[in-house]
């Protein structure tokens, strides 16, 4: 069901790699409700993915940038406002990776090189974003800028690596900015708070079957899908939360507040029985 809650709304996404991507899903999502956009990957994304349909879908254009580079930012939100006609009213920042993960690498054992790669990417990017869209006043008053985190920022979750690092930064970028932004032009940061979800990002973390199983079972409303994501994503870029900023806000089910649940316990008692008989 769409409720126009995106018309006349100018927007950039960042991160749609393929169907999966939740980027994907949220496009689509700002599509139907009216929204005009602007899609942006990095070059080798651009040439293995297939985010072209997605703009045909859409109605898009696709400007290549490498969101670590400020450069290609600057030309991002410039293009952007010359093909969609004036300011940014939203920016979705759905981008991660870490060669540590990739390559195996353990969180005690990472490579330095590697390392820095993964905050750049995935959360100093976030920063050079908002300071671009400041510098050059490219996002409207009122607009909303979100980006993508996991719990792995407050919590242990082994196997989420060096990636962990790069969700608190990511967060606490999104309270520094979300102040300054907030303060002086009324625009709105939060961060949203992602259940595991099948993607080629997410399915590189080791152990990423059995984490899925685990969270669905944990939560009482069940893993939120990418689409879920996506009706997030809208109505934190629409009008309807206008006062809601410097955020980091769980779409995961409930799991965030829980402990142990019974459907957890059942599976956990099964595999403690299967131990201690063998
Ligand atoms: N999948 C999950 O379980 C999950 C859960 C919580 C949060 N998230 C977050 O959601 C976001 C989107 O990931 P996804 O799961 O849709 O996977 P995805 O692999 O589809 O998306 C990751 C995107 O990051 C892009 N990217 C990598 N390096 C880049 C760079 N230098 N410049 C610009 N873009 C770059 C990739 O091209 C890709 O499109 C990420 O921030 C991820 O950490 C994912």
């Amino acid at each position: 069901m769409a409720y126009n809650l995106l018309k006349g709304k100018r927007g950039i996404i960042f991160g749609a790699l393929n169907e999966q991507s939740i980027a994907w899903k949220v496009a689509e999502r700002a599509h139907q409700e009216g929204a005009t956009f602007t899609l942006t990957n990095v070059p080798v994304s651009l040439r293995f993915g297939t985010i072209q349909q997605l703009a045909d879908q859409c109605g898009a254009t696709v400007i290549p940038a490498d969101a670590t580079s400020v450069e290609d930012l600057e030309k991002l939100f410039r293009e952007s406002m010359d093909i969609l006609g004036g300011k940014i009213d939203f920016v979705l920042h759905s981008i991660g990776m870490s060669l540590n993960v990739r390559k195996g690498k353990e969180y005690q054992e990472a490579n330095y090189n590697f390392y820095e790669k993964t905050l750049d990417i995935s959360a100093i990017s976030f920063h050079k974003l908002l300071q671009t869209a400041y510098r050059l006043d490219a996002i409207s008053e009122g607009g909303s800028v979100v980006a993508l985190s996991y719990i792995a920022a407050q919590r242990i979750f082994f196997g989420y690596n060096d990636m962990a690092d790069a969700k608190s930064a990511l967060e606490s970028i999104a309270r520094s900015f979300g102040y300054i932004y907030g303060r002086d032009r009324k625009v709105r940061v939060n961060t949203i708070s992602q259940s595991p979800t099948l993607t080629t990002a997410g399915g590189s973390i080791e152990g990423f079957k059995s984490l899925m199983d685990f969270s669905e079972r944990v939560s009482p409303l069940g893993n939120a899908t990418a689409e879920d994501c996506a009706d997030y994503c809208v109505a934190l870029f629409s009008d309807l939360t206008r006062r809601v900023t410097m955020q980091n806000l769980y779409n995961d089910g409930g799991y965030s507040a829980m402990g142990m649940s019974e459907a957890a316990m059942e599976i956990y008692e099964k595999g403690l029985k299967a131990s201690e008989q063998a």
